[in-house]
């Protein structure tokens, strides 16, 4: 049975996830504190065996979206099935089914992370060997070490193994990398792959438009409590209608040239779009070799320089930027 989307955002394809394939549907959610509405009529689907996330700036919603979804929090208005279970009536049996690893994890300081990952298996009749999770999560070396022996990102991955303790088949990660340094955030995304492997379905959530668009095989952006676009990484960056982004800076004499303008850019061979940076101007082309000699005699023919020229592939914070007008980390 095909699920027909009832969006109209041309960004939002998520009609083609059959209520079979989902492992999550959601329709419609509303969550309110007072008269603030943090979630905003969100629908999503996701699929089984998919890594699915969440991107969006400090407030966006995701970590209540994902709370309603895990049976933590209450919607005010909207469904939520996982695995075919309706969130409202079946809370149990889907918490049996999950595992979650909460934006911030407390560990009891006095266990070691063997003793922890022990404490929690005892709460689930078939939980995971707990030297076979340590592996997993590369902590092995680590079993009889207290949290304060851990490192930021090894008590990271110890709150991930907690996550694992009852072999959920729906794996769950809020903002699993924040705060790591980039060699524990690697080891963190080789183990979220390696759940996909294992044919787990993650939903995560980050602000790391780089985390997303290397991890995830389908994104929601959200903004302001609304999923603003829903599609693949590919397919979220092809609504750019750009194969890249030209990057650089115009001076003349040696400062800052305000002589050109992002509308004048954005009339040149090939421009799809251009926008003002803080120093800089950000040019997207659809033809990267037609834009560039047409900005070198663009410059040139106003005797301006141009410093600091990069061509990069387009990005995921270029979406954000196009449909928000703001940066993610704004
Ligand atoms: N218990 C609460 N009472 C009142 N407002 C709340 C409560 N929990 C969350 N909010 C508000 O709802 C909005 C969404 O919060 P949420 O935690 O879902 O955002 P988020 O996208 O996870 O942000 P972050 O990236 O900072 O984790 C925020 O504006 C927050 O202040
Ligand atoms: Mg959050």
């Amino acid at each position: 049975m095909a699920q027909t989307s009832t969006l109209s955002n041309p960004l939002i394809t998520q009609a083609d996830v059959s209520f079979a394939e989902a492992m999550v549907n959601v329709k419609g959610l509303v969550k309110r504190y007072g008269r603030f509405v943090a979630v905003n009529d969100v629908s999503l689907s996701i699929r089984r065996g998919e890594i699915f996330g969440v991107l969006g700036p400090n407030g966006a919603g995701k970590t209540t979206t994902l709370e309603i979804i895990e049976g933590i929090r209450k919607a005010d208005a909207g469904e939520v099935i996982v695995d075919g279970l309706d969130v409202r009536t079946h809370r149990r049996a889907i918490q049996q089914r999950i595992g979650v690893q909460l934006q911030a994890t407390t560990l009891f300081p006095d266990l070691t992370a063997c003793e922890t990952i022990n404490l929690f298996g005892a709460l689930y009749p078939h939980a995971t060997n707990t030297a076979e999770l340590l592996a997993e999560v590369g902590l092995t070396e680590k079993a009889s070490a207290r949290p304060q022996d851990l490192s930021g990102g090894q008590r990271q991955r110890l709150a991930l193994a907690l996550a694992l303790v009852n072999n959920p088949t729906l794996v769950f990660l809020d903002e699993p990398t924040s705060g790591l340094d980039p060699q524990s955030r690697r080891m963190l995304w080789d183990t979220v792959l390696r759940l996909r492997e294992r044919g787990k379905t993650v939903v995560l959530t980050t602000h790391f438009m780089d985390e997303a668009q290397t991890l995830c095989d389908r994104i929601a952006i959200m903004d302001h409590g609304m999923i603003i676009a829903q599609d693949t990484p590919a397919g979220l960056i092809a609504t750019l209608g750009a194969s890249a982004a030209i990057t650089c800076e115009f001076t003349e004499n040696g400062a800052p040239s305000h002589a050109i303008t992002a509308t004048e850019l954005r009339a040149l061979p090939g421009v799809t779009d251009a926008r003002d940076g803080l120093e800089h101007k950000v040019i997207y082309t659809a033809h990267v070799e037609q834009t560039l000699v047409a900005l070198l005699q663009y410059a040139a023919a106003r005797s301006v320089t141009m410093n600091h020229l990069q061509v990069n592939a387009p990005t995921l914070e270029d979406v954000f930027l196009k449909l928000t007008g703001r940066g993610l980390r704004d």
